[in-house]
């Protein structure tokens, strides 16, 4: 199964995909973490990254697709991907599309998760995380239980805030959120894969939305094969 999370900073793309992994069994892939992982490189390609990714900006989509391209070349065997924050503009839509193709996969579902603006900058103003173990964090809804100390591994007061965590980055990711990248729900709602999801309401209630779409569509595909035999 492959599918594409869908949606603004913030909306919660990294937190569902991160449960959906394990459920289904499939690899998570976050080009903002591929591309993160990057800046640790001491390359002019990871300074580049750092600086674009610092402002909120989009990092081009030759970068993008090639980091992509890699990935799913050398994992062409996992019986499926979580896409989390690619694509982010119709260039790499098509990217996508083509490289699927060229493993003998194919894109299933799409889902986009909406929050409205407000709340958006309340989730991201706020996170961070275990810089041992990754647990993510909120300093208001989700703090750790004992101040400092990470309630998965324990290590103390090892806690990362994103670079592009502040309101004046927001601003731009918010911006390119919109003017690339939204339309795409044009893009995938022609291919009648796209399922729109209120992103507002607790981490497990929006899980089972999801969990519910994938298996409606299951069926769906599974009638449709019935009725295809029916006919022959
Ligand atoms: P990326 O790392 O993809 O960041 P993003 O899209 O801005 O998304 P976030 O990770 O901020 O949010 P999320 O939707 O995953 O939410 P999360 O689950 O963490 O990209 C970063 C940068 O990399 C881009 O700006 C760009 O420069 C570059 N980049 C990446 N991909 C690119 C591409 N394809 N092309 C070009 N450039 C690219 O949740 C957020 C917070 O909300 C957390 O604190 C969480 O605990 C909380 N939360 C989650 N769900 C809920 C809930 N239901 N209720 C309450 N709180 C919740």
């Amino acid at each position: 199964m492959n599918l594409i999370l869908f949606g603004p900073p913030g909306a919660g793309k990294g937190t569902q995909a991160e449960i959906l992994i394990n459920k289904y069994n499939i690899v998570q892939i976050s080009t903002g973490d591929m591309l993160r992982e990057a800046q640790k490189d001491e390359t002019d390609l990871g300074r580049k990254v750092a600086s674009i990714m610092a402002k909120g900006e989009l990092v081009t989509d030759e970068i993008v697709i090639g980091l992509i391209e890699k990935k799913l070349t050398n994992d062409e065997n996992e019986i499926g991907f979580i896409f989390d924050g690619f694509p982010r503009t119709l260039a790499q839509a098509d990217a996508l599309g083509n490289l699927l193709d060229s493993i003998g996969q194919s894109l299933d579902h799409v889902v986009e998760l909406y929050v409205d603006d407000e709340k958006l900058v309340q989730r991201i103003i706020g996170r961070f995380t275990c810089s041992s173990c990754g647990e993510l964090y909120h300093k208001i809804t989700k703090p750790p239980k004992n101040e400092g100390i990470c309630d998965v591994c324990g290590s103390k007061d090892k806690f990362n805030f994103r670079q592009d965590d502040n309101e004046d980055s927001l601003k731009i990711r918010l911006l390119a959120y919109y003017r690339d990248t939204s339309p795409l729900i044009g893009y995938y709602h022609v291919f009648n894969k796209l399922r729109k999801i209120n992103g507002l309401g607790s981490v497990d209630e929006i899980q089972n939305k999801i969990r519910n779409f994938i298996k409606k569509k299951a069926e769906e595909l599974k009638l449709d094969f019935f009725d295809l035999i029916k006919q022959k």
